[in-house]
């Protein structure tokens, strides 16, 4: 494997990616990693990642001197260049402007790391502070018109670093560089790919499970349903799948569910009809986070009142991905990445109960999260499902929550899903992209709590509005509302007043976050 010293959250994971992408397996870590840590996990290569600060800074991150002398292949990007060139002797000062955006790059002199690229190419600089004094032995392989040291080297030491980024898209070489240094000066070899990822999971399920039986709250989400399939994979129905149907789904997802679970998965899979109970609990509650209060605490006492009455089980299985471990670790730490998990904590374990916990998908990023799914058979409806709210439709209708309304928003969003699905697969088979980068990333029906005058045929009515919301967005920290054809939204408009009886009107939301947010509530 490869690791990702990380000197600053997110460039850590972009490289990540790169590597995986490349189909080397590679593990972000926190940047005071010592020498002794690193030697233990051998990794074939390391990588030292950018980051936002000055190398001179009071606070500045540094490294362990000695994981420069294990022997070990290193290539450091920006800060990492910046890093390596101090601790080992070099200089690093402020450049006059800085360096900001695309640069045109040179090469000089012979480099493994450039093999079979141009001897000029355009890079990416982010960058005030640059490398200005080498360290002994080191040779500069590349400069821009503002940085003297864009890139240097210890090729006897396989010491590499650059200024630039190479694992940004807008760098026209980027991967080039990064293939030739895991696969010419490392040794690589491109053997991550999903078939083997497929099989060392189910390996690892079979080897920690034994003859036990794994329960897993199912939910319909991607997570949750990449856990169930890979664990039939492994260990068929040892596996419990608990689905608990809350009524909040939205129409059609609870079957669509059980089905995949029962006829094309081998896993024992129990339904728990909670609807009424749901309703009962949700009854004249209109505060949203009362709603989503009751609606987390319920599923725990449901599963638990399932799992208690279960023999043998024990373990419990859980869909957490590698963000959540990264995240949750950096809250924890301010800023680095650890291996404190705090999402553990909210499990509310009953009195007496205890299950050891597995996660098969903590080292995966959403989308091989996806990737894995598809390979292991489930539907695209499933692997490409839209971000849901765990509360569901209950916090997409405004105010308390009932069984006609629950009716009403269930019918409207279904129409919404089919013409926006028929929709966005069109951008897809036009763009071949889909999920964070495709055209519409998430859109529904919202019920609010009013009502509206009307006139259908020759009476007048008085009755509910529905808020069609779509929305673009990479990660949903951000979003925009969709631009959506003018057609496209005449249709949905005259198919929901037309097709849903207590519905006279649509409205279209069209706010962005900030300052508005995806949801309603
Ligand atoms: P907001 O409304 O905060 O939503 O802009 C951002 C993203 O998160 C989803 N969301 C939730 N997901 N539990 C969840 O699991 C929740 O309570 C919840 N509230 C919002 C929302 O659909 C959007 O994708």
């Amino acid at each position: 494997r490869v690791i990702v010293v990380d000197f600053g959250a997110q460039y850590g994971q972009l490289i990540a990616r790169r590597v995986r992408d490349l189909h080397v397996y590679s593990e972000i870590v926190p940047c005071d990693i010592t020498a002794d840590e690193v030697r233990a996990m051998a990794p074939a290569a390391i990588i030292f990642s950018g980051g936002p600060a000055s190398v001179y800074a009071d606070d500045a991150p540094s490294i362990d001197p000695e994981i420069l002398e294990l022997g070990i292949p290193v290539l450091g990007f920006c800060y990492g260049q910046q890093i390596m060139a101090v601790t080992l002797g070099g200089e690093v000062g402020h450049t006059e402007k800085g360096e900001y955006g695309p640069a045109p790059l040179t090469r000089c002199g012979e480099s493994a790391l450039f093999a079979d690229t141009p001897g000029e190419q355009t890079v990416w600089m982010s960058h005030r502070d640059a490398v200005s004094r080498v360290p002994e032995g080191f040779t500069v392989t590349s400069s821009t018109d503002v940085c003297p040291v864009a890139s240097m080297e210890c090729a006897e030491r396989r010491l590499y670093a650059t200024q630039f980024h190479p694992e940004v898209r807008h760098t026209a070489f980027g991967n080039e560089l990064l293939a030739n240094f895991l696969f010419g000066i490392c040794g690589l070899v491109p053997d991550w790919t999903m078939d083997s990822i497929i099989e060392d999971s189910v390996a690892a399920i079979r080897e920690k499970v034994g003859e036990d039986r794994v329960i897993l709250g199912l939910s319909g989400g991607v997570d949750s349903s990449v856990v169930a399939a890979l664990g039939a994979r492994a260990i068929g129905r040892q596996l419990v799948c608990v689905f608990v149907d809350h009524g909040l789904l939205r129409k059609g997802e609870p079957e669509e569910v059980e089905a995949v679970f029962t006829e094309q998965f081998d896993v024992d899979f129990i339904r728990v009809d909670a609807r009424e109970r749901y309703l009962e609990l949700l009854a004249g509650v209109s505060d949203p986070e009362e709603k989503r209060r009751i609606i987390g605490t319920q599923f725990w006492k449901e599963f638990f009142a399932v799992a208690q009455q279960l023999d043998g089980v024990k373990y419990l299985a859980q869909g957490t991905i590698y963000p959540d471990i990264i995240e949750s670790g950096a809250r924890k730490t301010g800023g680095k990445a650890s291996t404190i998990k705090s999402h553990h904590n909210l499990i509310p374990f009953p009195e007496g109960v205890s299950f050891e916990l597995i996660e098969p998908l903590d080292h995966f990023f959403k989308d091989e999260v996806r990737a894995l799914g598809t390979a292991l058979g489930l539907p695209d409806h499933i692997v490409h499902r839209q971000p849901f709210p765990g509360p569901g439709l209950a916090i997409r209708i405004i105010g308390d929550v009932d069984a006609e309304k629950l009716e009403v928003l269930k019918s409207a969003d279904a129409i919404v899903r089919e013409e926006l699905d028929a929709y966005n697969e069109r951008l897809f088979q036009e763009t071949g992209v889909r999920d964070s980068e495709r055209s519409v990333w998430q859109y529904f029906a919202v019920l609010p709590d009013i009502r509206s005058v009307g006139v259908m045929g020759d009476e007048r009515t008085y009755a509910r509005p529905i808020i069609l919301r779509a929305v673009e967005s990479q990660d949903a920290m951000t979003a925009d509302w969709a631009r959506l054809p003018y057609e496209l939204i005449a249709r949905v408009s005259s198919r929901v007043v037309a097709e849903v009886p207590g519905v006279n009107r649509v409205v279209y939301d069209v706010t962005s976050k900030p300052p508005a947010t995806v949801e309603w509530e």
